[in-house]
């Protein structure tokens, strides 16, 4: 029996991107997965694909930044499956502009997602998986939260909080958590398409020539849940093979 089989699992972000394609993927392998996003569309399409291929999933239409719709989503999680074994704190946004730009609105979205949505999930998951003495809280980061580039300061500090609050997750939680922390470099999703600062749409050239897939950051997720329970994956980051920062 792998690892992986048989778990619950709450993905955020699960709409598009790389939490769709892990939901896929842990699904194929066994768990059962709790889908959450804002656009019904696609979170109700991609449960019936789940099923269609003999899986399990449900889907709640969840604003990671509403504290008490994230609290509802794992209480509904336990209620449907019995248990939360894993959440993948993926939700996240990436409209990146140049400070002098003044985009403050993204300013505050990209913090109220990218920061206060992972907080919101691991409070709603926390006391249910101390209680039990068991589970696996595992959050998107970015490799931007350990580089800076120019235009990425909002972003990158929000994935830096992101990195600090799973470190500091790790050390309190002790042996009764696991927390891992996925940074991928630059994978071809719709995370771009929410750039609106013309600055840095003009200079977006060469930025792709070297990519990854969703699906590729998928199985770092699948590998950090199907390790023996003594094994914490702590971090890990997966750049493209070329991707030189
Ligand atoms: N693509 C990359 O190059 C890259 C690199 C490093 C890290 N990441 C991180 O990977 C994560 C997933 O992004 P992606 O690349 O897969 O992009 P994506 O396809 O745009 O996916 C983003 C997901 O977040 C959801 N989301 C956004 N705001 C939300 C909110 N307020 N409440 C609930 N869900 C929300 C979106 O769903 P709805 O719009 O339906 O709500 C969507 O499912 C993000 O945290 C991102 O920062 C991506």
């Amino acid at each position: 029996m792998s690892g992986i089989k048989d778990k619950i699992v709450i993905i955020t972000g699960a709409s598009s991107g790389i939490g769709e394609a892990t939901a896929l993927d842990l699904a194929a392998h066994g768990a059962k997965v709790m889908c959450a996003a804002r656009r019904e569309d696609r979170l109700k399409a991609l449960v019936e694909k789940i099923q269609a291929g003999g899986g399990t999933a449900a889907y709640r239409v969840v604003d990671v930044t509403d504290r008490s719709a994230v609290q509802r989503l794992a209480d509904d999680t336990i209620a449907e499956f019995g248990r939360i074994d894993v959440i993948f704190n993926n939700a996240g946004l990436m409209p990146i502009t140049f400070l002098k730009n003044l985009h403050l609105d993204e300013w505050e979205r990209m913090i109220d997602v990218n920061i206060k949505g992972v907080l919101w999930g691991i409070a709603a998951v926390l006391p249910h998986m101390l209680e039990h003495g068991r589970g696996h809280i595992i959050n998107n980061a970015s490799i931007a939260g350990h580089i800076m580039s120019p235009a990425y300061a909002v972003y990158s500090a929000t994935k830096s909080a992101v990195l600090q609050i799973s470190e500091g997750l790790r050390q309190e939680t002790g042996d009764k958590v696991r927390v891992t922390v996925i940074s991928p470099g630059i994978t071809t999703t719709e995370l771009t398409d929410h750039i609106t600062d013309q600055d840095v749409l003009d200079n977006m050239g060469g930025r792709f020539d070297y990519v990854v897939h969703s699906e590729d950051i998928a199985r770092a997720v699948r590998y950090a849940i199907e390790q023996p329970w003594h094994v914490d994956i702590n971090e890990v980051i997966v750049r493209a093979t070329g991707q030189a920062r």
